[in-house]
């Protein structure tokens, strides 16, 4: 059995998990399950990069020892994963002691085969990049301080011992092994890049801090830690055994290296394209076979930025879309290489368009003339009109067409033509039921046989085109698979292998919707509503619950069995706005926060509130919430509280984000 070995980058856990993480896994997922359906043995790896002056920086803003706060953001990264059903064969993170050990041991290898030294590095370094910045990399800026391209900050001025590794050496092996390889960078244009980069010289990299404390050391002098490419990178190999026996030694990573296809955003491809195959030239290892760079997703055509407003939320987007659609959004929009326009308008116009209006209806319609015309068997093959019989054919060979096109785009990376090639057969499909008129042929026993043959055409086509998408559309396909009759998982069947004639008389499933169609303007009402509360004062909040299901159906619906309330029993919650005048942690008590708010009575209330490990008590300080205000009293810790703040319960361990306004309101004014 062939192998096939997958990876993305390793996400920083100095940000909260976004569009463009949940891109590349997505990605990969997908190339994973096309892989696995056609018999490869597939390793998807995926994971976290857990080290660095940045991660270290933002724990300590975030009042958290680091280890802590870094389990903190993989747990909301493995949790929004899981929330869109993307899997993986293995999670590294670089805190993992056996990925330290394979670090290591890569270490040992390039060092002593002569291509690390010990030296003084002076530069200009980027805090939020991580590293000393090249020329093109930075802008001037005020004062002779050169600012950074990327994040528009000032630079700092850094001289330190460090350890650097001979990159300079490695100029012509490089060039040398892209030549043989020429399908060692994609695409095309970003290889070339790459090689006039390379081509105007390599200088020597520093790969050691000693002001850096969050860190690998360095084997035999550990007041350097490893600068955080070499550390990074090098997870490739330590997750399949590199260095190390626990996750398998050598003889996992004889099995799976070198890596198939390695996904990276183009902002990171110079680090796998070039420090990466010489670290690992240097070290006597052989580098991946493909590392390929995806664009960007811009959003309304814009660099997604806070400030903008234009940032995709994924708890937004899982709410109101389900991962299927998503999927087929992502790689049908984008032209995988190039930049891509995300905005939740396109995709519900593409969901209706090409899921809805497309294979949903293929299949509804298709199915449904089973049940009617065929009481729910699906017919043996008919011998139907010459002039349909011709058609049928036509259709089985553009079935086949796609079939093949499909898998040639994929092969290539080419995920939006392939779902193309598959969208084009939906069409021919359809355009077989339109004009050759079941129904009718359904009116005149004579032509039994036509009808016959249109219909069993049209599900065999079905079934195919099921197979052909379910690495894209897993949870529909497996839907639609169903439907049909068939047993097992659509996710192990060749589509290629699929015959013409087999499911005659094989009855058919329950037939239900597969994509029922968004109401465009609902949705983004709903969504325009959350991002203005998220935009609200009361800072980063999602006032709407958390209630998207785990589990399909495709379109997100509403709850079952809403237990309503009248109006009365609304009324009878008193909610006023109120102002935190004061707020400080209950001693002994984890949870608790104590505040005082002013409820535009005599005097403030004493309100007790278990928010105590997600706020930190000086910044709740002004800020406006809303209070039940005739909640009884109750003690809580021997104190009363007279009130209860409201607030979201996001995600599964339910962390509490304040509810607010957007404009300001007078204390004590009542909510209706
Ligand atoms: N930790 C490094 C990678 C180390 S790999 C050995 C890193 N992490 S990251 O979290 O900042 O970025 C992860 C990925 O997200 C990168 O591939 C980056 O290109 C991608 N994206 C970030 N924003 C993006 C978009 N707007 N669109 C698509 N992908 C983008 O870099």
């Amino acid at each position: 059995m062939s192998k096939f070995y997958i990876t993305t980058p390793i996400y920083y856990v100095n940000s909260r998990p976004h569009l463009g993480h949940l891109y590349t896994t997505l990605v990969a997922d997908t190339v994973t399950r096309y892989k696995r359906q056609r018999g490869y043995e597939t390793f998807f790896l995926t994971g976290t990069d857990e080290h660095g002056q940045n991660i270290e920086r933002a724990a300590e803003k975030a009042g958290l020892p680091v280890k802590e706060h870094v389990d903190r953001i993989v747990a909301e990264f493995q949790e929004m994963f899981h929330r869109f059903h993307l899997g993986y064969d293995h999670w590294i993170r670089t805190t993992d002691e056996y990925h330290k050990q394979g670090v290591a041991e890569l270490w040992r290898r390039v060092k002593a085969n002569g291509h690390i030294y010990k030296g003084q590095y002076e530069g200009w370094y980027c805090v939020a990049c991580n590293g000393f910045l090249s020329e093109d990399e930075t802008l001037p800026g005020p004062g002779d301080i050169p600012i950074c391209k990327t994040h528009e900050r000032p630079l700092d001025r850094l001289a330190e011992e460090s350890y650097f590794f001979r990159l300079s050496a490695f100029q012509e092996k490089l060039l040398e092994y892209y030549e043989a390889h020429p399908d060692f960078i994609r695409p095309e244009s970003r290889r070339n890049e790459v090689l006039s980069f390379v081509r105007g010289g390599l200088n020597d990299l520093s790969v050691s801090r000693v002001s850096v404390k969050w860190g690998i050391p360095v084997p035999d002098d550990p007041k350097h830690t490893m600068y955080v490419w070499f550390d990074a990178l090098t997870n490739y190999i330590t997750a399949i055994g590199y260095g190390n026996e626990q996750r398998g030694g050598n003889a996992q990573f004889e099995k799976l290296w070198p890596a198939d296809l390695q996904l990276v955003g183009k902002d990171i491809l110079r680090f796998h394209a070039i420090y990466w195959p010489a670290f690992l030239l240097a070290g006597g290892l052989e580098p991946p076979k493909t590392v390929f760079a995806h664009g960007f997703w811009l959003s309304g055509g814009r660099k997604m930025s806070k400030t903008l407003g234009n940032v995709i939320d994924l708890n937004t987007l899982r709410r109101h879309f389900m991962p299927d659609a998503i999927r087929y959004f992502c790689l049908r929009e984008m032209v995988f290489g190039h930049d891509g326009d995300f905005t939740y308008e396109a995709l519900i116009d593409r969901v209706n368009a090409d899921l809805a209006d497309g294979l949903g209806n293929l299949s509804s319609r298709t199915l449904t003339m089973i049940n009617r015309f065929c009481e729910g068997v699906i017919p043996i093959a008919g011998a139907g009109s010459e002039e349909l019989t011709a058609q049928a054919k036509e259709v089985r060979l553009a079935i086949e067409q796609a079939t093949s096109e499909f898998d040639r785009e994929f092969d290539g990376c080419n995920f939006s033509r392939a779902i193309e090639a598959a969208q084009a057969a939906i069409a021919r499909v359809d355009k077989f039921i339109s004009d050759s008129k079941p129904w009718n042929l359904a009116k005149d026993p004579a032509l039994r046989g036509s009808l016959d043959l249109v219909l069993l055409t049209s599900v065999l086509a079905l079934r195919r085109l099921a197979a052909i998408l379910a690495p894209v559309l897993p949870e529909s396909s497996q839907a639609i698979w169903a439907q049909l009759g068939e047993s097992g998982e659509v996710a192990t069947v060749v589509p290629s292998a699929l015959g013409w004639e087999q499911p005659a008389g094989q009855k058919i499933g329950e037939v239900k919707p597969i994509f029922p169609k968004l109401d465009r303007k609902k949705v983004m009402d709903d969504i325009k509503q959350e991002e203005n509360a998220q935009n609200s004062p009361a800072g980063e909040t999602v006032v709407v619950p958390d209630t998207a299901p785990l589990e399909t159906p495709a379109v997100a619906e509403p709850a079952p069995g809403i237990a309503y309330i009248t109006i009365d029993d609304f009324a009878k919650v008193e909610l006023r706005a109120g102002e935190i005048k004061t707020a400080e942690r209950v001693p002994k008590a984890d949870k608790l926060l104590r505040m005082t708010i002013d409820l535009g009575e005599a005097e403030p209330r004493q309100i007790l509130a278990g928010i105590a490990q997600y706020y930190e008590p000086e910044k709740l300080v002004g800020r406006k919430v809303i209070v039940v205000a005739n909640l009884a009293p109750r003690k809580l810790r021997g104190m009363e509280s007279q009130g209860m703040v409201l607030a979201a319960a996001v995600g599964e361990e339910g962390r509490p984000i304040l509810a607010g306004f957007l404009e300001d309101v007078p204390n004590g004014a009542k909510l209706r």
